[in-house]
Formats: C-alpha cells, structure tokens, sequence
C-alpha cells in the first residue's frame, strides 16, 4: 500500500438525513449549497481568535507549523500567532532534523520554532522522538537501546529548562495497520518493535526530564477499529508497566464521505477508555479530506468538511478532551496537497482536482473558511 494511504483514516458520515436529525445542518440542505452565503449561516463567523475561544473553555487550539514558511511569510507568522496557543514543528524535531549524524545534535530549526513561540506567548509540543519516518538513513527501525538514550538524552536534554516545550510524543505510530503487519498480535506493534523497547523507551525519556507530559501518539484509532483495540492495550501495558504516560495523541487524518459511515460510537468508546484508564486523550494532527462522490462545487466541499470537524469535535468535547491541534492551519501548506502525499485513491493525477483538497481552517489566502467557523462554534458549545 502506498505510504500516503496508511496515514489517513477511513471515516464518515452517517447518511444525510441522519444529520438533519440530530441538528447538525440546516433543513434546506439542497437550497443552501448552492448559496455560499447561506452555507455561512450554518457556521457564524466568529471574529475571536480561536486560542481565544478556546481559552474561554479552558482548552487549546493548536497548529503544526513548517518552519520553511514561518520565517518567511509574515501573513502566515501573523494567522499562526494570533490564533493558536499551541504548536507543533512539522519535522524540526524529528530525528533526521535534530541527530542527522550519530551523536552529532543540530537545534538550530527548532530553537528558532521555540523562540518564535516564546515571542508570542505559545505554547510548543514536541514531535516527535520515536517514529519508523522521518528519521535519518543510518538509523535502524527500531533502533537499539543504546541509539534511543543517547538520542532522549541529547534532545530532551536540550529543552529540558525550555519555556515552551511542554509536552512530548515520546512514541509516534508504532502500531501496524493491520494484523498481517505485526507479528505481535496482541499489542499490534510494527514488525521488530518490543512492547519492552517501548517502555524502556518512556522510562529513558521520564530519566531525562519528567516535567514534561508525555504521550503515545497514532493514526487510525478514531473508531472501534483492529488498530484501536491495540493502541488502547499497548496504553494500558505501559500504565500497568509503570512508566510515565499522560496522554493519548489522536492524530485525526480523516476521511469522510457520503458513501461510508463515521463510527461515532467506536470513537466515543475509544475517548471513554483512555479517560477511564487515566490517559487524557489529546487531538494532536486533525485535519479532513472528502472522500468520493466528490462534491461539485467549492462550497459544497467545505460545508462538508466544516460539518466533518464540529460532529468530531462535538463528540471529543464531550469526553472533555481540552487540545486540538490541527495538521497546519491554511490550505496553502497542507501535507496533503504535497505530490507525495497526494491521496491518489479519491483525486487522481489530475492538478485540476487539488483544488479540493481543502483540509485546513483557513484558505490558502488565509481567510477563515466554514471550517474555522465550525471550529470555533464546537469550542463555543463545549461544557
Ligand atoms: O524541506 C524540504 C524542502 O526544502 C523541499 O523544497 C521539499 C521538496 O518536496 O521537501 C521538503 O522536505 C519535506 C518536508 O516534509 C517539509 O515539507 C520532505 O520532503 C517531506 O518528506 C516531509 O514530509 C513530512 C512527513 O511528516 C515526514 O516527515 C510532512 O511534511 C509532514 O506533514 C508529515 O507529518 C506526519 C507526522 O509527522 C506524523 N503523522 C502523519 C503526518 C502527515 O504525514
């Protein structure tokens, strides 16, 4: 399977009139989509920053950012600073960024993404230290013991008096997508991983710096899914381990699609697991792609995706999750838009389609889209 498709997650919607059912779409459906401004009376726009909106629920809206336009884009600095309060380096933290050579650390991308948050009063998470990509071509997966202490020593090390790194993945998508990719049937981890090398892992990294939160991190576990039931086992081996782990990163790629349901309940079951076993579930890569049939027009596109964000975040605020960070926050630096992640399956070859690729809260010009507005107004109803 290519690699673009095992990051994102098959979701959707129940049927239309489902919807309408449970309030999330105005009667007219038909009449409204073919009216951009009666689309954006579903969504009022709401000036307040999201970070704002957030606040005033005692939560966090967040974003990951590509330090490549941060430094040269004042608009895309500017969105960033004034709606999030937290962010995530897209890949400064990365092992291919942060230890390019064994034993020879370079902060310099990163420590400019902290300086900047520091400057604006954000907030920094760091991903990540674990992941079978984004790592440089001497490194083994998994690596050796010894390769995981020196490199959790060499960056945690480094931002272990940060002002603004606060939070870790200290483990990013070690689970297989499927039982013919693991030879690990009970905790469903990629082939050659070791439940032990993972708990070593967050005892090494609670060894360097325990003041920060710390969590497991993975794509594909927004629903009662093969993948879930193990995330959710390999959370409770790590807890029953004794090691430290505070949260659960739900990365959020998802899809969704008139043509297949969302599993609302599996989710829900899934956020109620993690809060029963202590583990506060935290959404750390949110972002959606419409799945075929393709709407026909723009507006159409984006109403659907502003209502795929609210129904998910409806159900995560109701399991009082307080962090939501989106995967970037504009359509004009999406990884999904990027040929090689381009999700073939749904848009073809075609550049003439990449125009609905619109995953993101805001335009590529930056202006807020339905989404944004669906964002904010699912802030606004949390309790
Ligand atoms: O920095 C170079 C740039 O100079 C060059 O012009 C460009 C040419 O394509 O490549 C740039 O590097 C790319 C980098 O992203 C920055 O955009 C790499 O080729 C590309 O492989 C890299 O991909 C990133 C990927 O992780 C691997 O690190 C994606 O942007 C990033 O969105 C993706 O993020 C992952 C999360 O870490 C884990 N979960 C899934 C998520 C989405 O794929």
């Amino acid at each position: 399977m290519p690699y673009r498709r095992k990051f994102l997650t098959r979701a959707g919607y129940t049927t239309l009139s489902a919807l309408l059912t449970m309030g999330f779409l105005q009667k007219d459906k038909q009449k409204q989509n073919e009216n951009t401004d009666s689309i954006a009376a579903t969504y009022p726009n709401i000036n307040t920053p999201l970070r704002q909106i957030a606040a005033a629920k005692r939560k966090r809206y967040g974003a990951a950012v590509d330090g490549e336009f941060l430094f040269k884009e004042k608009d895309y600095a500017d969105l960033i600073a004034r709606e999030c309060s937290i962010v995530t380096p897209n890949g400064e933290l990365k092992w291919n960024a942060t230890e390019p050579q064994p034993g020879k650390f370079t902060f310099e991308s990163a420590d400019a993404i902290a300086n900047f948050c520091q400057e604006n009063n954000l907030e920094l998470h760091g991903h990540t230290l674990f992941w079978h990509m984004g790592k440089p071509d001497w490194l083994p997966y998994p690596p050796t013991l010894e390769m995981i202490e020196r490199h959790v020593t060499g960056v945690m090390g480094h931002y272990r008096n940060s002002p603004v790194l606060k939070s870790w993945d200290i483990a990013n998508e070690i689970i297989a997508d499927s039982e013919n990719d693991t030879d690990n049937p009970t905790y469903g981890l990629r082939r050659g991983v070791k439940p032990e090398l993972i708990r070593d892992l967050f005892q090494i990294a609670a060894d360097v710096d325990n003041t920060k939160k710390f969590y497991l991190n993975d794509y594909g576990i927004e629903g009662a899914t093969w993948k879930s039931s193990r995330f959710l086992k390999m959370i409770e081996y790590l807890k029953n381990s004794g090691v430290k782990i505070d949260g659960a990163g739900i990365q959020a790629h998802l899809w969704f699609s008139t043509a297949y349901g969302f599993d609302a309940t599996g989710f829900s079951s899934v956020l109620k697991r993690l809060n029963d076993m202590g583990v506060k579930p935290v959404i750390t890569e949110l972002d959606i792609i419409i799945d075929s049939p393709v709407p026909d027009t723009i507006p159409k596109l984006d109403q659907m995706v502003a209502d795929g964000y609210k129904r998910f975040l409806d159900i995560c605020f109701a399991a009082k999750v307080d962090t939501v960070t989106t995967w970037g926050i504009t359509d004009r630096h999406t990884w999904i838009r990027h040929p090689d992640w381009m999700p073939k399956k749904t848009y073809g070859d075609n550049p003439n389609l990449w125009k609905f690729l619109r995953p993101l809260p805001f335009d590529e010009n930056l202006k807020p889209k339905l989404a944004r507005n669906a964002i904010a107004q699912a802030f606004r109803q949390a309790t």
